[in-house]
């Protein structure tokens, strides 16, 4: 409700009566107005993205997307939680449920320069949390989320609201499921009838629980559905940056984490993309994307590598960019690395043509022609050049 957009102007749905009853109700005239509402929710809005936008039924999948339970040392980094976040969202969309979202999300500290984490002796293992994440809301909008698939988060008064209705109904009004199948839990009526399903995901990822799905074809979010969420501020901050960049092209060099090498038992140094580092280096990088990027253009360049002036000989053919030369408004905007990020896809995003360092899908431009997803084959990596430029 807090966040449905959509529903401004309509009579108002049963939902608001359980917040007008609260919890005074009993547990008898609740089962009776539940059952009103299951009855109501089915009913088709053409208007509206997702049928069943409306609705009145939770799903809730836990407090922390990923690593439920451990520290948020072990989390992944934005990119890994978002696929996890995507996967529990189509579930809601599938489910035609209100998903209940973490409020807030891990930061994983390798993932973070903006050093939030204070880890003193003395602080307990919740302070450390606080101190390791951020809150949802200053990453994702919700109420623009909700236009797409209803969200709440686990703070909420309406989640409180939830929780307590369906503890009064006890396995009337919840079901705690644990690898029960999202067609099972929309076919029968066993859980679908439910206010509230828990689902346990997998400790490993959230993301799991989408990995041998078969059929994605009508549920699936985009990839770029999470990143154009972003929270106003960020959304702000980066259409300010596009309106000074001007007409810009844009390229993602991903070098610091994935160049990394291990050595094998002959102490020969290996990686899982061999020709990466080599081609995020400035030389390469000016050879391979002068067929895509006319000189004289604005480049906008976002990446890990940390090594200052690492992409200034581009600059004998390009007007550079990064977001450090807009420091002066970024700085008071964000308060870590992930919503830096954020900013930066959106520019990303806006650029004109934008190259990637590894392809996603083949119409992307990319950097590197090694495969993205890679974690077995360890490979010495190359250096010389396969073409003239
Ligand atoms: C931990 O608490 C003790 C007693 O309150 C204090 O003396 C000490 O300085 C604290 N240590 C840290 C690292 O904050
Ligand atoms: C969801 O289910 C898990 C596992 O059964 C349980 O530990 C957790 O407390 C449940 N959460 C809610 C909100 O019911
Ligand atoms: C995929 O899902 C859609 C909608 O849920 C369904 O109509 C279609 O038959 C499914 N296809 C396969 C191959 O299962
Ligand atoms: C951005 O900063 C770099 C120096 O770090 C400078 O060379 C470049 O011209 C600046 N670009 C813009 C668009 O101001």
């Amino acid at each position: 409700m807090a966040f449905n957009r959509t529903t401004k102007g309509k009579p108002k749905a049963p939902r608001s009566k359980i917040i007008v009853l609260g919890g005074s109700v009993s547990a008898i005239a609740l089962v009776f107005l539940l059952s009103s509402l299951v009855f109501t929710t089915g009913s088709p809005k053409s208007h509206v993205k997702f049928e069943g936008h409306n609705n009145n039924k939770y799903l809730y999948w836990g407090t922390r997307i990923d690593c439920p339970g451990k520290h948020c040392g072990s989390c992944e980094g934005l990119g890994h939680q978002e696929s996890s976040l995507r996967c529990a969202l189509e579930e809601a969309i599938y489910l035609r449920r209100t998903f209940v979202m973490p409020s807030r999300m891990c930061i994983n500290p390798i993932h973070n320069k903006k050093g939030i984490l204070h880890r003193s002796t003395n602080a307990t293992s919740e302070d450390q949390w606080e101190a390791s994440s951020c809150a949802m809301d200053s990453l994702y909008d919700p109420e623009l989320m909700s236009e797409t698939v209803p969200v709440i988060f686990d703070n909420s008064k309406e989640w409180y609201r939830v929780l307590s209705i369906s503890m009064k109904l006890g396995a009337r009004g919840i079901a705690h499921v644990d690898r029960v199948s999202r067609i099972e839990l929309k076919e029968n009526n066993r859980y679908s009838d439910l206010l509230l399903i828990n689902r346990t995901a997998s400790p490993l990822s959230w993301f799991m629980e989408c990995k041998d799905r078969n059929n994605r074809s009508a549920i699936m979010l985009p990839y770029s559905f999470l990143p154009s969420m972003a929270a106003k501020k960020l959304r702000d901050a980066a259409e300010k940056i596009k309106a000074l960049l001007g007409d810009y092209d844009a390229i993602h060099v991903r070098r610091g984490d994935k160049i990394k090498t291990r050595k094998d038992r002959f102490g020969v140094a290996r990686t899982l993309h061999p020709h990466l580092d080599r081609d995020t280096r400035p030389e390469f990088i000016l050879c391979k994307i002068a067929k895509w990027v006319a000189p004289g253009r604005t480049l906008f360049i976002a990446s890990n590598e940390r090594t200052p002036g690492f992409f200034s000989p581009l600059s004998v053919r390009y007007r550079l960019a990064y977001s450090s030369n807009y420091s002066y408004m970024l700085d008071p905007v964000i308060e870590n690395n992930y919503e830096l990020f954020m900013i930066e896809r959106l520019i990303m995003m806006g650029a004109k043509t934008f190259i990637r360092t590894f392809k996603e899908d083949e119409t992307d431009l990319s950097l590197c022609d090694d495969p993205k997803k890679n974690t077995k084959k360890w490979q010495i990596p190359v250096y010389t050049a396969d073409e003239t430029c």
